[in-house]
């Protein structure tokens, strides 16, 4: 173990440390977590980076209307992995307070251990209804819709945020003070505004300095592609925990490689992490929905390789799982003993999502 993991350790376990506002953070099982992803982090994906050493889970934003509908699709969307150890949290997001009080009891009897907020999505369809970033722009209302959830649901409430509406309406340092005084646990802050999507970095600069200016739990997130990056933000910025998003697709290690938990070869290697997720997938999902989830996780595992986009080419022409696992178990072994390419910060890689 490194040691910037030892010094992380310290700062997480507070014994020594004052106790902050929020607490369900303690319960986290390291400081480096999973960040939700929608079309990604399902029942499925959640469990497979539960079992590779995620810190704590997100679920893909879920609309509190279509709970309150009672909507087969999105109820299917609320299912959690049973796991004691794990801290899992559903996320919603919607205009309405009411909506959250509403569907709060079904995501509880799911066994959520907290109701996430989405107040980051940058989506033109989801602003447009005052929902996700668009919530930050008056963080005086704000704080009154958060309170309103908090004060009448049971669960832990927490956030996920950016920097603002754009670069003349940063209002991150507004928006926490907002979720502090409501009640929440912590706030986790993607550092881009709505305005800037997925271009440009994120800015780490700012959540040190609002990390600087609230007693609240911080997780910050953009941009961490690899361990060395995690430990050294994590432990430069004083956030209490990061979240990692696209390098977690590429590399589903990372959180082990963050604790230092992976010895020198990748445990399970790629085939065997393709046939968990097969696993998962097949208890969970269709034959359909089972296929297109498991050519998308092989094809982010071959990314960078020698012959990955002839590869990507050909996982989404097979027409079975059974193809995808035997095309990846040749592709692997061909790569297999190549070094783990880079995954640069500036690559440009998804660059769109819901938060
Ligand atoms: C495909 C995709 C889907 C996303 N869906 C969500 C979501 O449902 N809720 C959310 O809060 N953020 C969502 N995000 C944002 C991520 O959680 C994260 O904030 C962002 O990708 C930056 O972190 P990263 O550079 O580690 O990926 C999504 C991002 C992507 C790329």
């Amino acid at each position: 173990m490194n040691h910037s993991v030892t010094i992380e350790t310290k700062k997480r376990n507070p014994a020594s440390a004052p106790v902050k506002s929020g607490h369900l953070i303690d319960r986290a099982r390291n400081a480096y977590w999973m960040a939700p992803m929608s079309g990604i982090t399902d029942v499925c994906f959640r469990q497979l980076m539960d079992e590779m050493g995620a810190g704590v889970l997100v679920s893909e934003l879920v609309s509190a209307k279509g709970l309150v509908f009672n909507s087969e699709k999105t109820c299917r969307m609320i299912k959690i992995h049973k796991n004691p150890g794990t801290l899992v949290g559903l996320q919603l997001f919607g205009d309405y307070a009411d909506d959250f009080i509403k569907v709060a009891h079904l995501i509880q009897e799911q066994g959520a251990d907290f109701m996430d907020i989405n107040l980051g999505c940058p989506v033109k369809k989801v602003v447009q209804k005052g929902c996700g970033s668009a919530l930050m722009r008056d963080p005086a209302y704000l704080e009154s819709f958060l309170t309103k959830i908090r004060k009448n649901i049971d669960l832990p409430l927490t956030v996920k945020m950016r920097t603002g509406w754009n670069d003349q309406e940063l209002t991150i340092h507004e928006c926490v003070a907002a979720a502090q005084n409501a009640g929440c646990e912590w706030v986790a802050i993607h550092g881009r505004t709505r305005a800037q999507g997925y271009q440009g970095l994120a800015d780490w600069e700012l959540m040190t300095q609002v990390k600087q200016r609230t007693t609240l739990p911080i997780i910050g997130n953009g941009d961490i592609r690899d361990p060395e990056r995690a430990r050294t933000l994590l432990h430069e910025t004083g956030v209490d925990a990061v979240m990692i998003g696209r390098g977690a697709l590429r590399n589903p290690w990372i959180f082990k490689q963050c604790t230092g938990e992976l010895g020198a070869t990748l445990d399970p290697t790629r085939l065997a992490l393709l046939h968990r997720f097969h696993e998962l997938l097949k208890a969970h999902h269709d034959t359909r929905r089972t296929l297109l989830y498991l050519r998308k996780l092989a094809v982010w595992l071959a990314f960078g390789y020698p012959g990955a986009s002839a590869f990507r080419g050909a996982m989404f022409q097979t027409p079975t799982t059974g193809e995808v696992l035997e095309r990846a178990e040749e592709y692997f072994a061909a790569v297999d003993d190549l070094p783990v390419p880079k995954f640069d910060e500036s690559e440009a890689f998804m660059m769109g999502g819901h938060g």
